[in-house]
This record gives structure tokens, sequence and C-alpha cells, in this order.
């Protein structure tokens, strides 16, 4: 199959044809009365071999010669037809005419479009329904492919070495919008895909490393098969080498797979602190010349970590979160000049603070937690008086409060657990003589404490 479709050529002429018959079913079609094969040339022109695989169905598809409608790529509305009964027609591949759309719109050429699309006249209300079931019939003859078809095509580009750089670029983005039904997802294993895209990681290209990245971190989103197949290919250590990249696009991307790999995932936090992913997440947030996506998502992070490991306890308790110094950069990002990043930052603080493993007097002295939510009281208190941003403060002031009590009820316990702990030493040392005493003067006072 890959074989005789491969290359590019072949899917350019199904793109028109996708193109072409979606616009037809738009209501506002042409038909140019002068040359009656000319769509179907172009249709065509690009085909490399003319022997009818299913890509090539039989030339009497020249017959219909739709024309764009002022080429609108947005053709979402299908005059006359529902999506619903568009979707009947297809036997298998794109689940709706959407998808199959924004394909094929990707997948065309836009001079030939343009050229096509200067022909425009408009149909009668007879004409545009006999072209409507031309085009019924076309899509009953045209056997199209699955989505199966279309990721092994593409697979097949990405393991020819002497395919172009385009060509390879193609391929990519191909698989980014088809990974994106799980059950696709979970096919790119079995068709070699993993490790076709995993070794795209390594291309000298920063653009066709960006795009690999993308791919796995959409497989791999909220999908614990797909998680650990990469995993298991050992693809983190090189994302997390990516991620500091030079190049924005492609540290982000890098980021957002990782987060995608060990999302609720223990085998993949392991892996992910086993490669000092802390360290890594520190250096982002603590780094102002960052860029401001990059600290977000990585601050964004920190909070899934933290979530994850407050909804399972039993996970193994990751060390990150006992690092002062990592703690300490994310309460620094309160103070930031953006505020998402502030507001990503609390949400962060939120959950670090719940963990038993985080110690309330270390944000108290070590990350001066206090001066950092007196500081944003005071700022969104200056922002909620502009009446602009008056909600979004508003909110983030709620927020900010919530944090606050959390805080503070955590210290409170740390100072409680620490009173009782100074009386039981008391009484060690006091011995057995005045002990009865001692011990009810100490429990008065440890009800004290308690409040
Ligand atoms: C139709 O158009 C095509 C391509 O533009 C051209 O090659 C062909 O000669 C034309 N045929 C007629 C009958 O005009
Ligand atoms: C691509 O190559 C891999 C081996 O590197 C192979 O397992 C897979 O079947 C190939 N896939 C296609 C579609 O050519
Ligand atoms: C690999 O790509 C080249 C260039 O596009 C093409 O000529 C060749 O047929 C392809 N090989 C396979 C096995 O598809
Ligand atoms: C990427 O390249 C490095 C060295 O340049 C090599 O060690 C590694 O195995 C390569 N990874 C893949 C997936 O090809
Ligand atoms: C901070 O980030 C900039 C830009 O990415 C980088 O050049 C610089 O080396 C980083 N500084 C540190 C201390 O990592
Ligand atoms: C936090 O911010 C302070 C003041 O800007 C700075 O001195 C300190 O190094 C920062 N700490 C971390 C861990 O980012």
């Amino acid at each position: 199959m890959a074989k005789t479709m491969g290359g590019a050529p072949p899917r350019t002429g199904l793109a028109l044809l996708l193109l072409a018959a979606a616009a037809v079913l738009c209501a506002a079609a042409a038909v140019d009365k002068q040359n009656k094969s000319s769509w179907g040339g172009i249709l065509w022109a690009t085909a490399k071999d003319k022997d009818g695989d299913a890509l090539h169905p039989n030339p009497t598809a020249s017959s219909v010669e739709p024309v764009l409608d002022g080429a609108d790529p947005d053709a979402n509305t299908v005059g006359g037809v529902s999506d619903d009964d568009v979707d009947g027609e297809f036997a298998g591949g794109f689940s709706s005419l959407d998808g199959m759309l924004q394909w094929a719109i990707g997948h065309s050429d836009p001079a030939k479009l343009k050229e096509k699309a200067s022909d425009v006249q408009h149909m009668s209300a007879d004409e545009l329904k006999t072209r409507q079931l031309e085009i019924k019939e076309l899509m009953e003859k045209l056997k199209m492919p699955s989505d199966a078809e279309l990721m092994q095509i593409a697979i097949g580009d990405l393991n020819n070495s002497s395919i172009s750089l385009e060509d390879r670029q193609r391929a990519l983005d191909e698989l980014l919008i088809l990974v994106e039904p799980i059950d696709n997802a979970n096919d790119l294993d079995k068709l070699g895909g993993l490790v076709a895209v995993i070794r795209e990681l390594n291309n000298s290209e920063a653009k066709i490393r960006t795009t690999s990245a993308w791919i796995l971190g959409k497989a791999s989103q909220n999908n614990p098969l797909v998680q650990n197949q990469v995993l298991s290919l050992g693809a983190l250590n090189t994302l997390m080498k990516m991620v500091q990249s030079g190049c924005t696009e492609e540290a982000v991307k890098a980021l957002y797979a990782i987060s995608a790999l060990v999302r609720n995932n223990g085998n993949g936090q392991a892996a992910f602190y086993a490669e000092s992913g802390d360290v890594m997440l520190q250096d982002i947030m603590s780094n102002s010349s960052t860029d401001a996506r990059l600290r977000k998502k990585a601050v964004f992070m920190v909070a899934d970590l933290a979530d994850c490991q407050l909804e399972n306890p039993d996970h193994v308790k990751l060390p990150l979160f006992r690092s002062h110094i990592f703690l300490k950069s994310v309460v620094n990002l309160t103070l930031s000049s953006d505020i998402d990043l502030q507001e990503k930052a609390l949400l962060a603080i939120r959950s670090l603070l719940q963990l038993s493993s985080t110690e309330a007097t270390v944000f108290k002295d070590f990350c001066s937690l206090d001066e950092a939510l007196e500081k944003m009281r005071e700022q969104l208190e200056n922002l909620m008086t502009v009446d602009k941003e008056g909600e979004l403060a508003g909110d983030l002031e709620g927020l900010r409060r919530e944090v606050y009590t959390i805080f503070h009820k955590k210290l409170e316990t740390a100072y409680d657990l620490k009173m009782e702990g100074d009386i039981v030493h008391f009484l060690c040392e006091a011995g057995d003589l005045h002990g009865t005493i001692v011990f009810a003067a100490a429990e008065d006072i440890a009800a004290d404490a308690h409040g």
C-alpha cells in the first residue's frame, strides 16, 4: 500500500478532489461549461501512476467540475446537505466533513485553487441539485482511505531516507492531525510510527524536531498505553535535551510532550525525576529571560505533578517538592509582572502546600511566602480599581486568599506539633517525681495551643 501510494503527488490529487467535492456541496458552486475536463485535469495531473488504486478513482471523476466558492477555506456550511447526510457517504477515513476539509485544504496547491476560484460562475438551483447528486455518486465510487492507511503512508514517507525535507515535514503535519483520535494514537506504534517519529527528534531541522515532539505529546495525552510505549522507547531523555533548545517553539513543544508523557503516570514521573526533571523545571522557572510560555508550562507542570501526588498519596513521593530552592523558585513567580504566570504560580503553591511532604516553615522562612502574598494583595487591589482588569484581578484575589488560608492553617498545625514536641521533651526531662503535676499543666498548655 505504502509503496504504490508513496510520495507526495497522489495525495495532492486526493486533496484537491476532496476539496473539490466539498466545494460542490456548497450552495454557491458554478460550472465551467466551456471545458468539462479542466478540473479533472487539475485533479489528476500530478498523480504518479494511473493504474487505479484506491487513491486514483477512474477518470469518470473528471466529469464533475466543481468550482470553489470564492476560495473560502472555512467552508463549514454545506448548502442543502447536512453534515450527517455527508458523513454517511464515507466508508472510512475521516469521521467528519470538517476533518476531511481541514486535511484537504492543508494538502492543496494554493495557486491552482486560486486559478479555479477565478472561474466562478453561479449555478441555478436545479444545476446545484444535479451537482450534488453527481458528487454523491462520486463519493460512493471513491473508496476513501482509512486513517490507518493515511498514517501508513505518512510513516512510510518518514521511513524513506531519500524523501525531501518538505515531504518529511508534510508527513509529520499529517500525523499531527491523524493521531488526535485515541484509536489512531493507539495504532501508531503498531505501524512503526512511534519509532519513526522519535527518530525525527534527532533531525537537524528544528521545525522537524518541533513537530515530532508535538506529535508525541498529542498522542500521549491522557493515553497510558502510548505514554508507556514512548517512555520505553527512551524518548524522554531526548525531549528533555530539546527543552534547552535556543529555539523557543522547540523548547515549548518538547516540554508539552514531557508533561503529556508523565501526567498521571508513575513510571513517567519516576523517569522524569531520575533525569533531574526538577532541576530542569527550577531552571526554567527561575530564569527571567526564559520565554514566558515556557515558564507557564513549567509551573503548570509543577501544579499538575503536585495534584497527581495529592490524588495518589501512595505514589512515590518525589523529592522534588522538598527542595527549598525549588519551592522558592515557584513562590518567586508570584512577583512576576505577567498576571497569567502569577495565577499559575498561585495554583502550584496551593497544591504544594497541601502535600504532607512540604513544610510550612520553609514556605514562611525560606520562601517568604507571606511577603509575596502581601505584595500580590497590594498589586491586585490597584488592578481592581482599573475597570478593564477588575474581574480577572478579583478572581485572582480570591485565589490568593485561598492560598493564604491554606498556608496559615498549615503553619498553625506545624506550630502545634512543635509545641507538643517541646512538651514531651520537657516531660522527659522533669522525670518521674513531679511527672503527674507537670503533665496536667502540659495538657492545659497543649489545649490552649489547639485553640
Ligand atoms: C480543457 O482544459 C485543459 C487544461 O486546461 C486543456 O489541456 C484541454 O485542451 C481543454 N480541452 C478542451 C476541449 O478545451
Ligand atoms: C517503518 O520502519 C519501521 C522500522 O524502522 C518498520 O517497523 C515499519 O513497519 C515501517 N513502516 C512503514 C509504514 O513503512
Ligand atoms: C522514497 O522516496 C523517493 C523520493 O520521493 C521515491 O522516489 C521512492 O520511490 C521512495 N521509496 C519508497 C520505498 O517508497
Ligand atoms: C540521536 O542521535 C544520538 C547521537 O547523535 C544517538 O545517540 C541517538 O541514539 C539518536 N536517537 C535516535 C532515536 O535516533
Ligand atoms: C536564562 O535563559 C537565557 C535564554 O534562554 C539563557 O541564555 C541563559 O543562559 C539562562 N541563564 C541561566 C542562568 O541558565
Ligand atoms: C527569587 O527572587 C529573588 C529576588 O529577585 C532572587 O534573589 C532569588 O535568587 C530568586 N530565587 C530563586 C530560587 O529563583
